[in-house]
Protein backbone atom coordinates (compact mmCIF):
# COMPACT_ATOMS: atom_id res chain seq x y z
CA UNK A 1 0.00 0.00 0.00
CA UNK A 2 0.90 3.36 -0.83
CA UNK A 3 1.31 5.78 2.20
CA UNK A 4 0.81 9.99 2.32
CA UNK A 5 2.98 11.41 4.80
CA UNK A 6 2.36 14.97 5.50
CA UNK A 7 1.98 17.22 8.50
CA UNK A 8 -1.99 16.24 9.04
CA UNK A 9 -1.54 12.39 9.73
CA UNK A 10 -0.48 11.01 12.46
CA UNK A 11 2.65 8.99 11.31
CA UNK A 12 4.15 12.54 10.49
CA UNK A 13 7.44 12.49 9.71
CA UNK A 14 7.86 16.55 9.83
CA UNK A 15 11.38 16.75 11.10
CA UNK A 16 11.15 18.28 14.75
CA UNK A 17 12.89 21.47 15.37
CA UNK A 18 16.43 21.40 14.76
CA UNK A 19 16.28 17.85 13.16
CA UNK A 20 16.90 18.70 9.32
CA UNK A 21 19.62 17.77 7.07
CA UNK A 22 21.04 19.61 4.51
CA UNK A 23 20.77 18.10 0.69
CA UNK A 24 24.43 17.45 0.85
CA UNK A 25 24.00 15.42 3.98
CA UNK A 26 21.90 13.19 2.35
CA UNK A 27 23.48 12.85 -0.86
CA UNK A 28 26.43 12.10 1.52
CA UNK A 29 24.50 10.22 4.10
CA UNK A 30 22.90 7.49 0.36
CA UNK A 31 26.64 7.21 -1.43
CA UNK A 32 27.36 6.11 2.24
CA UNK A 33 25.06 3.30 2.38
CA UNK A 34 26.11 -0.53 1.63
CA UNK A 35 22.52 -2.10 1.93
CA UNK A 36 19.18 -0.46 0.71
CA UNK A 37 17.44 1.62 3.92
CA UNK A 38 14.36 0.92 4.79
CA UNK A 39 11.16 2.58 3.55
CA UNK A 40 10.51 4.00 7.30
CA UNK A 41 14.43 5.24 6.91
CA UNK A 42 13.79 7.40 3.81
CA UNK A 43 10.80 8.25 4.88
CA UNK A 44 12.30 10.15 7.68
CA UNK A 45 15.41 11.30 5.85
CA UNK A 46 13.27 13.02 2.66
CA UNK A 47 11.18 14.29 4.90
CA UNK A 48 13.58 16.11 6.76
CA UNK A 49 15.94 17.09 3.65
CA UNK A 50 16.21 21.45 3.66
CA UNK A 51 16.76 21.73 -0.04
CA UNK A 52 17.80 24.98 -1.30
CA UNK A 53 17.31 26.53 -4.90
CA UNK A 54 21.32 26.67 -5.39
CA UNK A 55 21.57 23.24 -4.47
CA UNK A 56 18.80 22.13 -6.61
CA UNK A 57 20.05 24.18 -9.51
CA UNK A 58 22.59 21.26 -11.23
CA UNK A 59 19.56 18.99 -11.48
CA UNK A 60 16.66 21.39 -12.85
CA UNK A 61 15.86 21.05 -17.06
CA UNK A 62 12.55 20.30 -19.08
CA UNK A 63 12.08 18.96 -22.31
CA UNK A 64 9.20 19.43 -23.98
CA UNK A 65 7.91 15.99 -24.97
CA UNK A 66 8.34 13.92 -21.72
CA UNK A 67 9.61 14.54 -17.84
CA UNK A 68 13.36 14.51 -17.23
CA UNK A 69 15.26 12.43 -14.75
CA UNK A 70 18.42 13.75 -13.13
CA UNK A 71 20.25 11.43 -11.19
CA UNK A 72 21.49 13.00 -7.94
CA UNK A 73 24.00 9.86 -6.72
CA UNK A 74 23.69 6.03 -7.23
CA UNK A 75 25.17 3.26 -5.89
CA UNK A 76 24.03 -0.69 -5.27
CA UNK A 77 22.27 -0.15 -2.52
CA UNK A 78 20.18 3.27 -2.85
CA UNK A 79 19.91 6.32 -6.09
CA UNK A 80 18.10 9.74 -6.02
CA UNK A 81 16.61 11.50 -8.77
CA UNK A 82 15.03 15.30 -9.02
CA UNK A 83 12.27 15.24 -12.10
CA UNK A 84 11.38 17.74 -14.05
CA UNK A 85 7.98 17.86 -15.65
CA UNK A 86 5.96 20.57 -17.68
CA UNK A 87 2.11 20.51 -16.88
CA UNK A 88 0.75 17.50 -18.44
CA UNK A 89 3.76 15.04 -18.56
CA UNK A 90 3.10 12.01 -16.37
CA UNK A 91 5.13 8.18 -15.82
CA UNK A 92 3.33 5.37 -17.40
CA UNK A 93 1.25 3.00 -15.30
CA UNK A 94 4.19 1.51 -13.61
CA UNK A 95 5.50 -0.41 -10.66
CA UNK A 96 8.94 -0.32 -9.21
CA UNK A 97 9.95 -4.26 -9.57
CA UNK A 98 10.98 -4.89 -5.90
CA UNK A 99 12.25 -1.41 -5.21
CA UNK A 100 10.87 0.89 -2.68
CA UNK A 101 10.76 4.64 -2.24
CA UNK A 102 10.30 7.74 -1.63
CA UNK A 103 8.38 11.23 -3.66
CA UNK A 104 8.88 14.87 -2.47
CA UNK A 105 7.27 17.16 -3.69
CA UNK A 106 9.81 20.50 -4.11
CA UNK A 107 7.79 22.63 -6.51
CA UNK A 108 4.44 22.81 -8.48
CA UNK A 109 1.56 20.02 -7.62
CA UNK A 110 1.82 16.02 -7.90
CA UNK A 111 -1.01 13.97 -9.16
CA UNK A 112 -0.76 10.21 -8.21
CA UNK A 113 -3.24 7.76 -9.37
CA UNK A 114 -2.95 3.89 -7.92
CA UNK A 115 -3.72 1.22 -9.09
CA UNK A 116 -5.34 -2.31 -8.19
CA UNK A 117 -4.23 -5.72 -10.13
CA UNK A 118 -6.44 -8.89 -10.55
CA UNK A 119 -5.18 -11.73 -12.14
CA UNK A 120 -8.55 -12.48 -14.08
CA UNK A 121 -10.15 -8.59 -14.51
CA UNK A 122 -6.91 -7.21 -14.98
CA UNK A 123 -5.22 -3.67 -13.82
CA UNK A 124 -8.29 -1.38 -12.08
CA UNK A 125 -8.63 2.12 -10.99
CA UNK A 126 -8.24 2.38 -7.13
CA UNK A 127 -7.49 5.87 -5.62
CA UNK A 128 -6.32 9.40 -7.10
CA UNK A 129 -4.76 12.08 -5.29
CA UNK A 130 -3.09 15.66 -5.20
CA UNK A 131 0.00 16.10 -3.65
CA UNK A 132 1.38 19.81 -3.37
CA UNK A 133 4.62 21.00 -1.79
CA UNK A 134 6.16 19.46 0.69
CA UNK A 135 4.29 16.14 0.47
CA UNK A 136 6.34 13.16 0.80
CA UNK A 137 5.09 9.79 -0.49
CA UNK A 138 6.04 6.24 -0.14
CA UNK A 139 5.60 3.22 -2.49
CA UNK A 140 5.78 -0.05 -0.67
CA UNK A 141 6.19 -3.45 -3.07
CA UNK A 142 4.49 -4.04 -5.15
CA UNK A 143 2.30 -0.55 -5.81
CA UNK A 144 1.44 0.18 -8.94
CA UNK A 145 0.83 3.47 -9.92
CA UNK A 146 1.34 6.68 -12.14
CA UNK A 147 2.51 10.42 -11.49
CA UNK A 148 2.84 13.38 -12.73
CA UNK A 149 1.95 16.83 -13.69
CA UNK A 150 -1.90 18.35 -14.24
CA UNK A 151 -1.98 19.37 -17.36
CA UNK A 152 -4.39 21.85 -15.81
CA UNK A 153 -1.75 22.66 -12.97
CA UNK A 154 -0.31 25.78 -15.52
CA UNK A 155 3.01 25.31 -13.28
CA UNK A 156 6.17 22.93 -13.63
CA UNK A 157 6.53 20.38 -11.14
CA UNK A 158 9.75 19.33 -9.59
CA UNK A 159 10.13 16.02 -7.45
CA UNK A 160 12.76 14.67 -5.48
CA UNK A 161 13.09 10.53 -5.78
CA UNK A 162 15.19 7.89 -3.32
CA UNK A 163 14.78 4.32 -4.54
CA UNK A 164 16.17 1.26 -2.41
CA UNK A 165 17.59 -0.86 -3.99
CA UNK A 166 18.17 1.77 -7.39
CA UNK A 167 15.25 0.78 -10.68
CA UNK A 168 16.20 -0.93 -13.02
CA UNK A 169 13.80 -2.35 -15.68
CA UNK A 170 10.09 -1.35 -14.50
CA UNK A 171 7.07 -3.39 -15.20
CA UNK A 172 4.36 -1.15 -16.68
CA UNK A 173 0.42 -2.01 -16.99
CA UNK A 174 -2.76 -1.03 -18.99
CA UNK A 175 -6.14 -0.51 -17.60
CA UNK A 176 -8.07 -3.31 -17.71
CA UNK A 177 -5.75 -5.62 -19.18
CA UNK A 178 -3.41 -8.25 -17.36
CA UNK A 179 -0.52 -7.60 -20.05
CA UNK A 180 2.64 -6.48 -18.08
CA UNK A 181 5.21 -4.93 -20.19
CA UNK A 182 8.84 -3.84 -19.33
CA UNK A 183 10.25 -0.44 -19.55
CA UNK A 184 13.60 1.32 -18.54
CA UNK A 185 13.66 4.93 -17.87
CA UNK A 186 15.06 7.38 -20.27
CA UNK A 187 17.21 9.06 -17.58
CA UNK A 188 19.49 11.60 -19.87
CA UNK A 189 18.89 13.23 -23.01
CA UNK A 190 20.46 12.22 -26.07
FE1 LIG B 1 6.90 5.24 -9.49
Amino acid sequence: MSTLINTDTPISTKPLAGSSIRFSDLIERLNRQTSPPTLEQLNLWVSSVEIDDVELEPYIGFKEGNYWRHRVCRNDAVEMLVICWRPGQQTPIHDHNGSHGVVRVQQGLMCETIFAFDTDKGLGHDTDRECPVGTVTGAEVPDIHQIGNPASSGQDLITVHVYAPPLGVLRTYKLGSVQVDLYTPNDFPS
